[in-house]
């Protein structure tokens, strides 16, 4: 399935993604900068035919914007309606918190939904703070929501939900626990070649293991930040939008901020290191 959307997973995060679906557990992946982690939740929503109902984390974000708001101005404007229509205080208040002056966020929508259940994607939860977590264990657990003014809105059926985090801070336990979870790694050279052939399928061939072999190097060597994924297919287009064939020294010189996005980083490898990495890769094919 994920193949059919040009996904090259490895067979351990393939059957974690199994898993989540069969079991319909939340699925927590963990790892590097643009190696895959939210293009699975895009991926998986599409190959299901379900909405992608996404949640980006930032620090402050809060339950307001996560799950649920009341509309403040809607009610004010109720309560003038109805005072002007002589209504009793009792009867107003009674009916203001109802679901029809809810404003569902991104978390609410996702339990709500009918038909498919969707693909609830909370991107970068290291982004946000702990607080937010702790909110999170009653979605994740139960995939309901408990509105004090309202009761508890639970999901009909429950959503495909995929939390992700680049690791700037852990995460709690408790939320692991209740997610099937997985760390995603740079890929070898094999996939990552595989990859780099379905998403940039206009490269020579020679480029693409060139490429590969390259960035493959790079990443063994003490970087500040080394590249990901995302770095190799945007390096791939570069070239080709070079119209270069091959990889030689100069051009590698000229892209090389498609790799590296430090000045530190770049300063090191440009020029002599460069050199001697394609040299490496000359050699290796060669041989
Ligand atoms: N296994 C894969 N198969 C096919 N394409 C992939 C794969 N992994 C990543 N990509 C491609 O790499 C790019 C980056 O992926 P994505 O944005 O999901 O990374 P990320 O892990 O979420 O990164 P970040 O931590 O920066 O958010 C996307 O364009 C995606 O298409
Ligand atoms: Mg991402």
């Amino acid at each position: 399935m994920l193949l059919g959307e040009s996904y090259v997973a490895d067979r351990q995060l393939a059957t974690a993604v199994f898993l989540a679906l069969r079991l319909e557990r939340p699925l927590f992946i963990e790892g590097e900068p643009g190696t895959g982690k939210t293009e699975i939740a895009k991926v998986l929503a599409h190959a299901l035919g379900a909405e992608l109902i996404r949640l980006q984390c930032y620090e402050g974000l809060d339950v307001g914007l996560a799950a649920y708001e009341w509309n403040y101005a809607r009610q004010m404007l109720e309560i003038r309606v109805r005072e002007a229509a002589h209504e009793g205080r009792e009867q107003i208040a009674r009916e203001l918190f109802s679901e029809r002056f809810l404003i569902a966020r991104p978390l609410l929508r996702a339990l709500q939904a009918h038909g498919t259940p969707p693909v609830l994607l909370i991107d970068e939860l290291d982004r946000a703070d702990e607080p937010f977590e702790a909110y999170l264990l009653e979605v994740l657990s139960d995939f309901q929501i408990s509105i004090p003014e309202l009761g508890t809105i639970a999901a009909a059926r429950a959503p495909v939900v995929v939390i992700t985090s680049n690791r700037t801070r852990e995460i709690h336990d408790a939320v692991k626990r209740r997610c099937i979870y997985h760390w995603v790694d740079y890929p070898d050279a094999a996939r990552e070649l595989e990859i780099l052939r379905r998403k940039v399928p206009e490269a020579p061939e020679v480029l693409s293991r060139q490429i590969v072999a390259f960035v493959q190097r790079l990443r063994t060597l003490e970087l500040y930040k080394l590249p990901g994924l995302s770095e190799t297919l945007e390096w791939g287009r570069a070239l080709l939008a070079l119209d270069a064939r091959v990889l030689d020294p100069d051009t590698l010189d000229d892209t090389l901020g498609m790799l590296l996005k430090y000045q530190d980083d770049l300063a090191r490898v440009r020029g002599e290191e460069a050199r001697r990495l394609l040299a490496a890769i000359g050699e290796a094919a060669d041989g």
